[in-house]
């Protein structure tokens, strides 16, 4: 299978349009050593040809533009993607489907019930692209033991679980989490047998998880933050890390620790806030994570499992 990294930042992006951190700020001025990351969404294919878009960033027509692979030209409207799956139903997850209205084919969108409510209520996307394409929505079941397949997406298998997290802030359920709110998924390619865990939002490591990260040949997960409180000590936020459900790299019970027991697997971060000091290629923090045998992701990375 192959995996390519269309947008490796979090929400926001890197350089964020409006922050001054001291990362966003060294980046414009080029004092930093470090690459522009735009926002998260990977994309996956098991024969190359047809490819299944992973989240839908608000940068997605740049992400589009910088990987032909997404763009062949078999008829006079044509696109590589054959299906779109959303972990979650969050700004920088969902709001590049806008992008993506033109044409009189359906998208073929598979998300959980719950990301499905709060794109037809809170943030009534789905209904608006209604208006346009048209949705085929593909309800995905988070048991953990339901798989699902994507027509036209050659030898690939996927497995999603519910990870714990909340509901972004305009779903009806915000303050009430439910199961399917975030999803991790399993995606497994069934001529080669090779597995990719994919998991951009990631609060803790629940008991169902390790059975799922140890069959991973590759593990990219969540590479939000560096501290647990890294935008209060910067006076960006008032909320920890893990309480908006992303699990820091370092510290007691981090995802450093988290991960070390999974030698066998690739390691990646993606989904990274654009204040973490491991976007900074010579910085200590990065340093530390080479040492664990995590790598960093980047706009444009490939993956082949
Ligand atoms: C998150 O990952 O916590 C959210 O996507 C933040 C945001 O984009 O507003
Ligand atoms: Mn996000
Ligand atoms: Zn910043």
């Amino acid at each position: 299978m192959q995996i390519h990294v269309l947008g490796a930042g979090a929400g926001g992006g890197f350089p964020q349009w409006n922050c001054n951190c001291p990362n966003c700020d060294g980046l414009r001025k080029g004092t930093i050593k470090a690459k522009r990351r735009t926002q998260s969404s990977i994309c996956v294919s098991g024969d190359g040809i047809n490819w299944v878009l992973f989240n839908t960033s608000p940068d997605i027509l740049q992400q589009i533009q910088e990987f032909p692979p997404l763009q062949p030209a078999r008829a006079i409207r044509d696109s590589g993607i054959v299906g779109i799956v959303l972990i979650d139903a969050q700004i920088d997850h969902t709001t590049g489907l806008l992008m993506l209205r033109e044409g009189q084919v359906k998208r073929e969108i598979w998300c959980t019930d719950m990301v499905y409510q709060d794109l037809t209520t809170g943030n009534p996307l789905l209904n608006i692209l209604g208006h346009y394409c048209g949705v085929n929505h593909h309800p995905i079941a988070v048991d953990g033991q339901t798989t699902f397949e994507i027509p036209g997406a050659a030898n690939l298998r996927f497995t999603a679980v519910a990870l714990k997290s909340a509901a972004p802030p305009y779903s009806p359920h915000r303050n009430d989490p439910h199961p399917g709110d975030t999803i991790g998924v399993l995606i497994e390619d069934t001529k080669t047998g090779k597995k990719c865990w994919y998991s951009p939002g990631l609060g803790e490591i629940e008991p169902h998880l390790p059975p799922l990260l140890e069959q991973a040949d590759c593990i990219m997960v969540d590479g939000t933050f560096w501290t647990n409180t890294e935008m209060i000590d910067m006076g960006l936020m008032t909320k920890t890390a893990r309480s908006i459900g992303h699990l820091p790299q370092s510290g007691e019970g981090g995802m450093m620790e988290a991960l070390s027991p999974y030698k066998k697997a690739r390691k990646v971060l993606i989904h990274i806030n654009n204040t973490n000091p491991i976007l900074r290629e010579d910085s200590a923090e990065r340093a530390e994570l080479e040492r664990h045998g995590i790598e960093v992701a980047y706009d444009g990375m490939d993956i082949v499992l």
